[in-house]
């Protein structure tokens, strides 16, 4: 079953359903007023692929935590060969042995793993980060021979090199930028394998916040046609022009790696939402040999449905690359058509329609996986923004992941997309650049910006590299505006203001005024504001134990609570709107606190996506066309009776009215942006609050006093899986009274059981927790932390049941089963085992007489010796028939260990195979074939010489792979 027929049939009767154990998702949780999305019966959106010729590289890999200093070469001839192409030696030697790193599959982070030690930066989250190694092994088809051949890393945090057969391919200078590296003149093809290597270095930073270490995001081979679309060689950004006609302008850069010229077709059809073609062109491009050239053509489409916030209609461009009539490279690109515009005195429109921005500004990371962030958690916690009344996103202050935009296209999220470096040289222009072409086809990204909050912002320098880089970013981009975002100085004499469309404030919001009134025609949004503390669930700040109250009250010093936050922005018509500072919480930056506080108080979710009392003051802020209601506290205070506590409602509805235990305590008109605030002398039993629009009640939320927990429970966010081995989700743990109410007060340590799914982090949003966030897969441990945890589980590949078990001492236990569907797995790479390959030989001249299998080139003789690689033929030389060959190898561990086989799969000639100076066996054939024997155990350089006698008129020389392998 596909994923839309999969869609189609949870949708009718009969739908696919996850099959709840008894406790399970009787009543979904609430959490501060809030209940629980209920698991829903669907499957994540798979990001969209644009490129059918990229395919995930991401199972097989080997790691290796920790440098390895790569070996002085013993000697000169040791040394001359280590500085030739192809010959890195240490972890990134083609045949280094890895035999025994750690399988892993990419995205990984390894910082994530790592248990908290104060002696760690801070901002970082107090975890080692330090350095890191990969390595895999991979075949390609001997009919990709000819085709360009790339690998894509879109995230390695931090600096990485990456090596490929023995050669350096890239070097990578941002945790935030891809790496695209063309490995087509160093890739080998049919049985001989590419081994990749790449050296992380993470304990370079880039930011002031968690960012992970290692293959972070997904990773990619590229295999492309000969002649072909390159890389985001696609630029098709919808265009309306000043008769109101829509046009999409299409941009495809070609390549040609082969070797003659070539004329090729482009051809672009648009398709609308229902996958009808609408318009179609074509243009014809000739490509020179290893030159780019670029295929340029315009859709007239005129009329089309547009993409707004509500409506995020979305059209699919494909391309397709056409040479002598065959369809060589194609690509999808989902385009949106609307317009925008930032206003001066009216702030931002979309569509010509004003829509106030409210954004919230995002790290990249979650409980459990770090940075690794698998997609579906992703869009998961992309939904929840959206839940909130959220219309718009900063990833604050990096590039993106791809997915992301995609799934902010398709979610109707505004996007603000932002570089890391502020820097104009070359190599930072580069990385700029490159987010500008990957991301400028997003109708979901409307502004760009180029740093945050830098030092030099009001100096000459500053605005000269801010000139420079609006001017790059302007070159590829000319439909977006551009901003910084400032902290301050924005009306000194020289400042970068100047330089960008917009103006950006991070905080000072006491500035706005001052500013709109000095520079009137300048376009103000808030790129950063609020920086409010909450710890999620806890209703009493207690600074020795690092917990801020879930009041809004706390904030810091240059930020304000998000009700008087929303307040400066809302009214003013001036201000296009702003990015909460933040989302969610994030591991790293636990201001106000330091050690033993790991992660950030921001959030207006916790680290798990688990809503604080933020949630609910921004849903009432933001939402317009629902009714929204909560009340907070919770209402379970034993041995508080009859003290007063605080209250508050947030409602976005005109009246409400909170009684307790039937007893009504009170109406009042709504304010949206505070909150509605009642001191209540605490009795156990129900608090309620209704709300009211045109005197007609609209809503209800309620919080019950719970009793003690009797059992755990899980709710997971959605009742079936994906069995396609990458279906991730999290499931909510938290501890139900004999009533089945959720206990918010319980703090107590569950064990957790998966089968048929992996575990592959825990949280439970406690910024002070040092509980390990991973675990094996089949079993972990963690903590309630004011009644709530979590457990993120993939799915396993294939059809079948996930059983997830969870206990706590002295409750009943919770069992959960979800059914995973048999859903195909998106295309990977196949794993190979890694093969110790003896490739690189030394050839004597030719003899007339059989020479003694002890000849060797003196240590500094490059050149009496020939180097030749393992399948090439050696010319039979008249007059001297008879050579030498010597390879020095270092066996793996296995075989050093036991011994092993070495065979070599095709010798030219008669040959005597000594090693180590023993003769073990021989070839009396002269025709070629292959040669093996048995090598015994033995660590250390091994000796292997082969002495060969060409028949005349044959093929002479080692003439296929050989190989040394355990047996
Ligand atoms: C800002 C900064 C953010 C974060 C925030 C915390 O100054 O841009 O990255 O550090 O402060 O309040």
């Amino acid at each position: 079953m596909n994923r839309r027929q999969l869609l189609l049939a949870s949708a009718g009767a009969g739908a696919l359903r996850a099959v709840p154990a008894a406790a399970a998702v009787a009543a979904p949780p609430t959490v501060d007023g809030f209940p629980m999305p209920r698991p829903e019966n669907s499957l994540p959106p798979r990001p969209v692929r644009q490129d059918p010729a990229r395919t995930l590289l991401e199972l097989g890999w080997r790691f290796h935590e920790g440098d390895i200093a790569a070996p002085a070469p013993a000697g000169h001839a040791e040394t001359y060969l280590s500085a030739m192409a192809g010959n890195a030696i240490g972890a990134a030697a083609v045949l280094y042995d890895d035999s025994d790193w750690a399988a892993v599959r990419v995205p990984h982070d390894w910082a994530a793993a790592q248990p908290f030690v104060e002696s760690a930066n801070i901002s970082q989250g107090y975890r080692p980060r330090g350095i890191g190694w990969y390595r895999r092994t991979l075949l390609l088809d001997p009919a990709d021979r000819g085709k360009t051949i790339e690998l894509h890393f879109d995230g390695i945090a931090t600096n990485a090199t990456i090596w490929v057969n023995g050669s350096v391919v890239a070097h990578s200078w941002s945790g935030y930028a891809s790496v695209y590296a063309d490995i087509t003149p160093f890739a080998t093809f049919g049985d001989e394998p590419n081994v990749i290597a790449i050296r992380v270095d993470a304990s370079a930073w880039e930011g002031w916040w968690y960012e992970g270490a290692g293959l972070y995001r997904h990773a990619w081979l590229v295999c492309r046609a000969p002649v072909a679309i390159i890389s985001d060689g696609v630029y098709c950004d919808p265009r309306r022009d000043a008769a109101g006609r829509w046009q999409v302008p299409v941009v495809a850069t070609l390549a040609n790696s082969g070797r003659a010229a070539a004329t090729v077709t482009v051809e672009a059809t648009l398709f609308d939402p229902d996958g009808h073609a609408v318009q179609r062109a074509s243009v014809a491009a000739t490509v020179p040999v290893l030159e780019q050239a670029d295929a340029t053509l315009t859709l007239d489409v005129g009329d089309a449905r547009l993409w707004s916030v509500e409506t995020p209609t979305l059209y699919t461009l494909r391309v397709h690359v056409l040479r002598d009539g065959g369809v060589v490279d194609v690509r999808q690109i989902p385009i949106g058509f609307r317009t925008i515009r930032f206003d001066a005195e009216r702030g931002f429109f979309l569509n010509e329609r004003p829509v106030k921005i409210k954004g919230v500004c995002l790290h990249q990371d979650h409980a459990g996986v770090g940075t690794a962030m698998p997609d579906a958690l992703l869009s998961w916690r992309l939904q929840r923004l959206k839940a909130m009344g959220c219309n718009a996103v900063r990833m604050s202050s990096n590039a993106p992941t791809a997915e992301l935009l995609d799934y902010c296209d398709r979610m109707g999220l505004l996007v603000m997309d932002e570089n890391r470096r502020f820097n104009p040289s070359p190599d930072y222009l580069a990385q700029l650049e490159w987010l500008v072409r990957r991301d400028r086809n997003h109708p979901s990204v409307i502004i760009w910006t180029l740093w945050n909050e830098e030092p030099l912002k009001s100096t000459p320098q500053g605005v000269e590299m801010t000139r420079r880089m609006v001017a790059a970013l302007k070159r590829l981009d000319d439909a977006r505006p551009v901003t910084v975002a400032m902290n301050g100085a924005f009306n000194d004499p020289v400042n970068t203001s100047t330089e960008v469309d917009v103006t950006g404030f991070n905080y000072y919001q006491d500035q706005y005024d001052v500013y709109h009134r000095l520079v009137p025609t300048k376009p103000i949004i808030s790129t950063e504001d609020t920086s409010a503390y909450q710890t999620r669930g806890a209703f009493e700040s207690d600074p020795k134990a690092h917990i801020a109250t879930s009041y809004d009250r706390e904030a810091a010093g240059w930020g304000a609570p998000h009700g008087p936050s929303w307040k400066m922005i809302a009214d003013r018509p001036f201000v296009a709107g702003g990015f909460v500072w933040t989302g969610f919480d994030y591991h790293g930056e636990p201001t106000p606190y330091e050690w033993p506080t790991i992660s950030s108080f921001f959030g207006i979710l916790d680290l798990c996506g688990f809503p604080k009392t933020a949630f609910g003051l921004r849903s009432a802020q933001w939402i317009d066309d629902a009714p929204v209601l909560s009340l907070a506290p919770h209402w379970t205070w034993p041995g508080r009776e009859g003290h007063s506590i605080d209250v508050v409602v947030m409602s976005n509805a005109e009246q409400v009215t909170v009684s307790l235990n039937g007893r009504e305590l009170g109406t009042q008109a709504v304010d949206r942006f505070l909150g509605n605030h009642w001191k209540v002398p605490y009795a156990p039993g129900r608090i309620e609050v209704v709300a009211r629009r045109g005197g007609r009640i609209v809503a209800r939320a309620a919080q019950e006093t719970a009793g003690r927990p009797v059992a755990l429970r899980l709710t997971p966010a959605r009742g079936v899986m994906a069995g396609d081995g990458e279906d991730v989700q999290p499931v909510t743990v938290d501890a139900i009274d004999a009533k089945g109410r959720h206990v918010p007060t319980a703090n107590l340590p569950a064990r957790f059981t998966v089968a048929g799914a992996a575990i592959i982090g825990l949280g439970n949003g406690d910024p002070n927790s040092h509980e390990p966030e991973q675990s094996p897969p089949d079993h972990g441990a963690r903590s309630l932390f004011n009644g709530l945890a979590q457990v993120i589980v993939r799915a396993e590949v294939g059809r079948g049941r996930i059983v997830m078990t969870a206990q706590a001492d002295g409750l009943a236990p919770a069992r959960l089963m979800i059914d995973r569907l048999a859903i195909d797995p998106p295309g990977q790479v196949p794993a190979i085992a890694p093969q110790q390959r003896i490739a690189q030989w030394r050839r004597s001249a030719a003899f007339d007489a059989r020479p003694s299998p002890d000849l060797a080139p003196s240590d500094g003789d490059n050149n009496s010796w020939a180097f030749v690689r393992s399948g090439t033929p050696t010319p039979v030389e008249t007059g001297g028939r008879w050579r030498v060959y010597r390879a020095a190898i270092t066996p793996w561990r296995a075989v050093a260990a036991g011994g092993g086989m070495l065979r070599f799969a095709a010798i030219g000639g008669r040959a005597e195979l000594w090693v180590d100076g023993k003769r073990l066996a021989d070839k009396a054939d002269g025709a070629a074939g292959p040669l093996s024997a048995r090598v015994p155990a033995g660590a250390g350089a091994r000796r292997i010489v082969l002495v060969i006698e060409a028949d005349a008129g044959g093929e002479s020389g080692i003439l296929g792979p050989v190989t040394l392998a355990a047996v």
